[in-house]
């Protein structure tokens, strides 16, 4: 029986949150890359904000057999957010795109917003709005870089349209690095079991881009000057992601992916609902935070 069926605005989220973290080591020697902390809170709260800001309230988090007990201690099943939580193992890296294969059953033949674990953004993207006009195809974002080369990227022609898609060129054709964030339509699952691995053994997903550029049925929207997308790859890029979260939490006195606060920003949780998960936590800047948020008003 065929499953699948058009996607009426997006409704499910996969934050993927596999990988070694090789890069990172001795830090990720016990706790996985997105457990570790950008500022003040563990890295994967960014990202799952970013699908929650977006409307999402079903969401799969995927990640190794060691991390994925860790992730579920931290974030449980998301009730306390107004939100649903599953889990599922990646047995193996075995590239981004295999999200989908292992995160199958999960989509149950509907389109996805898939974010990557250790992706940060800051900044008015309209994700909600994009999110929840989504039928077709397949979108994804463009941002300049100094070094996309570590990066996919997207090569646009005179009218801005998408024209070519390459995962880490020696030299890329633009200075678009292409960020972990896509959206793709339900045919997402069969594209992806059409690929074969990369040399280096992995489904890519820039082959999945590719397959629906080819289609002609990608849409590759520009980043705007005003949205900040940082990496967290290299300790030095951690530690920038952490001095640029800090600099604005402390010049605004707001917290960037306070998942309590887009709960009830997003109407997820009521306030006799953040009340009670406020009370729950232990005494700490977090806490205060929503306290104070709670009596001058939110
Ligand atoms: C992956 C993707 C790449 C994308 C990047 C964004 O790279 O393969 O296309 O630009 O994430 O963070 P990786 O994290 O495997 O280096």
């Amino acid at each position: 029986m065929d499953t699948t069926r058009p996607t009426p605005g997006l409704r499910k989220g996969i934050v993927l949150a596999g990988g070694a973290g090789s890069r990172l080591y001795p830090l990720t020697r016990v706790a996985s890359k997105q457990l570790q902390p950008v500022y003040d809170k563990p890295m994967i709260y960014y990202p799952l904000a970013t699908l929650m800001m977006a409307g999402l309230r079903d969401i799969l988090v995927i990640s190794t057999p060691q991390d994925t007990p860790r992730f579920e201690d931290l974030l449980g099943d998301g009730s306390q957010w107004g939100i649903r939580l599953t889990y599922v193992v990646q047995p193996e890296p075995k590239g981004i795109a295999q999200a989908f294969l292992v995160g199958e059953e999960f989509l149950a033949g509907e389109g996805v917003c898939l974010i990557l674990g250790d992706n940060v953004f800051h900044g008015r993207m309209n994700l909600d709005r994009i999110v929840a006009e989504f039928r077709h195809g397949a979108r994804i974002f463009g941002y300049p870089v100094l070094d996309p080369e570590r990066y996919g990227v997207v090569e646009f022609d005179a009218d801005g349209r998408a024209v070519s898609i390459e995962e880490k060129p020696l030299r890329p054709r633009s200075r678009y690095a292409i960020p972990g964030l896509y959206l793709f339509d339900e045919r997402v699952v069969e594209i992806t079991r059409g690929l074969t691995p990369s040399p280096r053994g992995e489904l890519e997903i820039s082959d999945v881009n590719r397959a629906y550029l080819e289609r002609g049925e990608l849409v590759v929207e520009k980043l705007g000057r005003g949205i900040a997308w940082l990496d967290t790859g290299t300790h030095t890029s951690l530690l920038e992601a952490s001095q640029f979260i800090g600099l604005l939490e402390a010049r605004q006195g707001l917290k960037i992916a306070c998942l309590e606060e887009v709960a009830y920003n997003r109407g997820f949780l009521d306030r006799a609902g953040l009340e009670a998960t406020t009370a729950a936590m232990p005494a700490s800047s977090y806490r205060s935070y929503l306290e104070r948020l709670l009596k001058e008003g939110l």
